[in-house]
């Protein structure tokens, strides 16, 4: 029995009944981060219903807050059913990206650890109505969180109204793996957060939820997103080479522990390469203070390299996920799932001094790193955690492989067409072809280390040729710029579909 407060069990009603309690332009507050733990079928009855109205000529669109990427049953249905006005704050939906980048969503694209506390804040407005999954209802009325923890906590405080999904997909023996921090408070009533490892506990196994608000009970069962990794190609093989070397030297020359310092691992192919190369590796004992927890973290926590991961969400292949469920009851006791603003904060990710590691669209030959934007003006996801990370970490690593598009593109370019992170936050940029360690290094240093180091060999000479020239053209010379070259890569991809002359 997933929902045991019997009073509440009264709500329990169809998805389309509680769809009908969120309304045209109204603001809702969704659970999901990185496709898991997200609302499975009250976001497609309202996509259906909006879909209803837009045929009878109605208006019909709500502005949309999650935690991170949702899933397709969430993002795609409700962007398919053009019912998104507004989204934040991360969104990896190749539907909505194609509204977002055809100017037919507005989409506010933040650091993950600010979502919550933007919203106290009251910047963001009203939210009108939540709608949370959760993995059971205890007999109290406090909620068993799902496989993502996200803004939930916040979602379910601040929503007029509530609406419960009950996953009976998800684990019960999920009920335990959660750290929910309550102590988080606006200035100047602001307090350090007593978190001073990893695997510490400093907050509540469940979220509160006044169930005055609760309007509606959905009960299903539907697996997450759970897409899978593509196996390690050469090139993540590589970069992942390049990283485990970086940090063995780190520990030969006394710079890290043994067991290194709490890893963050971004999204994607590479960083999972990374974690599943970490298996080889010499290092023991180690710990993650991460945003999200993927396949090759499993792995690391099955041989015991790793002891323990802290996240706010899953991030799995449907085989880690089933590997997951059948075993939960040992996982629980290796894991800890956060709301995300103590996942991502940055006081914590100062003190544990995590190593950071991201992937990156393009860095520029000084190091400033483009995450998000596709030629300076179509968003791919968003900034995500990176600059949570990337900022506060002890060392900030960031990762690509050299080219795009079949070496249509260039990963290292004169000048980055956007800026997520200055170079000020990038301290160590790796490619299939090298690693560039760029710390202590002035601009004109860096160039060099990361046009030797990282730049695919059919484009090393033209950055160097740039960076030679600029050097004697430029208006200052601290950071050598050609400002009339500085972007005719760009330019010369949109125009003629290759960065190459
Ligand atoms: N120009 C054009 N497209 C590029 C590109 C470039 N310079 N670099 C990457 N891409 C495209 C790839 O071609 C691919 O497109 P496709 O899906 O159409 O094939 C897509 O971006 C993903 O790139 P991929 O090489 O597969 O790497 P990835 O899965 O590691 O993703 C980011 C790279 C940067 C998109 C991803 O890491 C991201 O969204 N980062 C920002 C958020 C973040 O860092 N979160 C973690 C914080 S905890």
């Amino acid at each position: 029995m997933r929902i045991r407060n019997h009073a509440l069990r009264s709500k329990i009603m169809t998805a389309a009944d509680a769809a009908r309690f969120i309304t045209n332009d109204s603001t809702v507050g969704m659970s999901g981060f990185t496709g898991s733990g997200y609302p499975k079928a009250v976001p497609q009855a309202l996509a259906a219903q909006i879909e209803a109205e837009h045929a009878a000529g109605n208006p019909f669109k709500v502005s949309m807050w999650t935690g991170a990427s949702t899933g397709p049953e969430l993002d795609g249905a409700l962007a398919k059913a053009n019912g998104i006005d507004f989204r934040l704050p991360y969104n990896s939906d190749p539907i909505a990206r194609e509204k977002i980048n055809k100017g037919e969503m507005n989409y506010f694209d933040m650091h993950l650890s600010q979502v919550a506390p933007m919203a106290w804040q009251g910047f963001l407005g009203p939210l009108d109505t939540a709608v949370i999954e959760i993995t059971g209802i205890r007999e109290d009325g406090s909620l068993i969180p799902s496989s993502s923890v996200g803004n939930n906590k916040t979602w379910l405080d601040r929503a007029e109204k509530v609406i419960l999904e009950v996953n009976s997909w998800q684990n019960e023996a999920l009920e335990g793996m959660h750290d929910i921090y309550y102590g988080t408070a606006l200035p100047p009533h602001r307090l350090p957060i007593p978190l001073v490892q990893p695997d510490d506990r400093i907050g509540e196994k469940t979220l509160r939820c006044d169930p005055g608000k609760i309007v509606a009970i959905v009960e299903t069962d539907s697996p997450d997103r759970n897409a899978p990794f593509s196996p390690p190609d050469d090139k993540a093989k590589a970069i992942a080479g390049h990283i485990l070397e970086f940090l063995g030297h780190e520990v030969k020359v006394g710079r890290l522990p043994a067991s290194l310092l709490p890893i963050q691992s971004g999204v994607g192919n590479i960083a999972n390469a990374v974690l599943t190369g970490l298996i080889d590796s010499p290092f023991e004992a180690m710990t993650a203070y991460t945003e999200v927890i993927q396949d090759g973290m499993l792995d690391l926590l099955d041989t015991g390299k790793l002891r323990m991961a802290s996240a706010t969400a899953f991030s799995l292949s449907p085989e880690a996920a089933e590997r997951i469920n059948r075993d939960m009851h040992r996982y629980r006791d290796k894991m800890i799932l956060r709301p995300q603003e103590i996942s991502n904060h940055p006081e914590l990710v100062r003190r544990l001094g995590c190593i950071a590691m991201n992937g990156l669209i393009e860095a520029d030959i000084y190091g400033a790193v483009n995450s998000t934007h596709v030629m300076g003006s179509r968003i791919q996801n968003g900034i995500g955690g990176s600059g949570d990370f990337a900022r506060n970490a002890y060392i900030s690593i960031f990762v690509t492989p050299s080219t795009a598009k079949g070496g249509a593109i260039s990963a290292i370019v004169p000048q980055a067409s956007h800026v997520d992170h200055i170079n000020q936050d990038v301290q160590v940029i790796v490619t299939e072809q090298g690693l560039a360690d760029l710390r202590g290094l002035s601009p004109k240093e860096r160039a060099k280390v990361i046009i030797a180091n990282c730049a695919h060999p059919d484009y090393r000479p033209l950055l160097e040729d740039y960076f030679t020239r600029a050097q004697k053209q430029s208006y200052g010379l601290q950071s050598p710029s050609i400002l009339s070259e500085a972007l005719s890569w760009h330019q010369r991809f949109v125009e003629t579909g290759s960065m190459l002359p």
